[in-house]
C-alpha cells in the first residue's frame, strides 16, 4: 500500500499514520518529523528549514525533496509507506509522482482528512508528543496515564514549538494556500477520498480503511 494523507495541521495525519503503519506493517513517513529531526541534529539542512518552521512556512521544496528521497532509499520504504503531510504543494505531488514512475510503481490512494479550522486549535493545543517514541497523545481527548509521561516508553512529553496559537493561525493559511489545491489535483487523477476527521481516533480510523478499502485489496493482491 502506498498511501498519502493530507490534510489540514492537527487533522490527525500522524495519529492515523501511527495506527495504519502499525496494522499494515508499513513505515509512517512523515515529513515533518524527518524536518524535525535534522533541526535536532544540527544540520546545514534542518538550521536552514527551522526558521521557516518557526513560522509556520513551507520549508522549500529542495530541501523537503532530499529528505524524502534519503528516506525512501531505506529498505523498509520497499514494500508500501505511508506518507503524513507530504506532499505538501502541487509540485511535490509532482516530483513523488515522477520518482514513483521512475521506479515503476504508483500511489494507491489520497486520503484528505477533513476538519474545520476551529477545531484545529483545540486539537493543536492540547497535543503533547514522547521527546524518545514520538507516540502522540492529547491532554484532553487522549491523555497518557500519568502526566509528562509516555505510556508505552516512559519517556518525557513535550509540546511543539510550531504549536503556538499564533503559529498555528498561519500554518493554517498555508495549508489553505498551498495544501488544499492538491485535492483537486488528485481528485481530477480520480485518488481521492475525503475522510470526515471529527470524533474519536478509532472512528475515524474505521472510515479511512473504509476509504482505502479497494485500494488495499488490490495492492495485497499485486
Ligand atoms: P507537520 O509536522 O507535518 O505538521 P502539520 O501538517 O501541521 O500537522 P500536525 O503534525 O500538526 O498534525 P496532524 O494532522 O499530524 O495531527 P496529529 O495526529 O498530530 O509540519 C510541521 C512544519 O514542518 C510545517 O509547518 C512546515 O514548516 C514543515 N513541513 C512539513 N512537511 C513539509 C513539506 N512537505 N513541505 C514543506 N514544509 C513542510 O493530531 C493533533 C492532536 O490531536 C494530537 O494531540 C492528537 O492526539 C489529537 N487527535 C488526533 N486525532 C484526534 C481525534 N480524532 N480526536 C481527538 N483528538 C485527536
Amino acid at each position: 500500500m502506498r498511501l498519502v494523507l493530507l490534510g489540514p495541521p492537527g487533522a490527525g495525519k500522524g495519529t492515523q499514520a501511527q495506527a495504519l503503519s502499525a496494522l499494515w506493517g508499513i513505515p509512517q513517513i512523515a515529513s515533518g518529523d524527518l524536518l524535525r529531526a535534522a533541526v535536532r541534529e544540527g544540520s546545514e539542512l534542518g538550521r536552514e528549514a527551522s526558521s521557516y518552521m518557526e513560522r509556520g512556512q513551507l520549508v522549500p521544496d529542495e530541501l523537503v525533496l532530499k529528505l524524502i528521497a534519503e528516506r525512501f532509499r531505506k529498505k523498509d520504504a520497499r514494500d508500501g509507506f505511508i506518507l503524513d503531510g507530504f506532499p505538501r504543494n502541487v509540485s511535490q505531488a509532482e516530483a513523488l509522482a515522477a520518482r514513483l514512475e521512475r521506479a515503476g510503481l504508483k500511489l494507491d490512494k489520497v486520503v484528505a482528512l477533513m476538519l474545520p479550522d476551529e477545531e484545529i486549535v483545540n486539537r493543536i493545543s492540547g497535543r503533547r508528543t514522547c521527546k524518545k517514541c514520538a507516540a502522540m497523545y492529547h491532554v484532553v481527548f487522549e491523555p497518557p496515564a500519568k502526566a509528562g509521561v509516555c505510556d508505552k516508553c516512559g519517556g518525557e512529553l513535550y509540546q511543539r514549538e510550531d504549536d503556538a496559537e499564533g503559529t498555528v493561525r498561519e500554518r493554517i493559511k498555508v495549508y489553505h494556500a498551498m495544501t488544499q489545491p492538491l485535492l483537486d489535483h488528485y481528485g481530477r487523477l480520480e485518488m481521492l477520498a475525503k475522510v470526515d476527521g471529527m470524533g474519536r481516533p478509532d472512528e475515524v480510523e474505521k472510515r479511512v480503511l473504509a476509504a482505502v478499502g479497494e485500494a488495499a485489496e488490490q495492492s495485497a493482491r499485486s
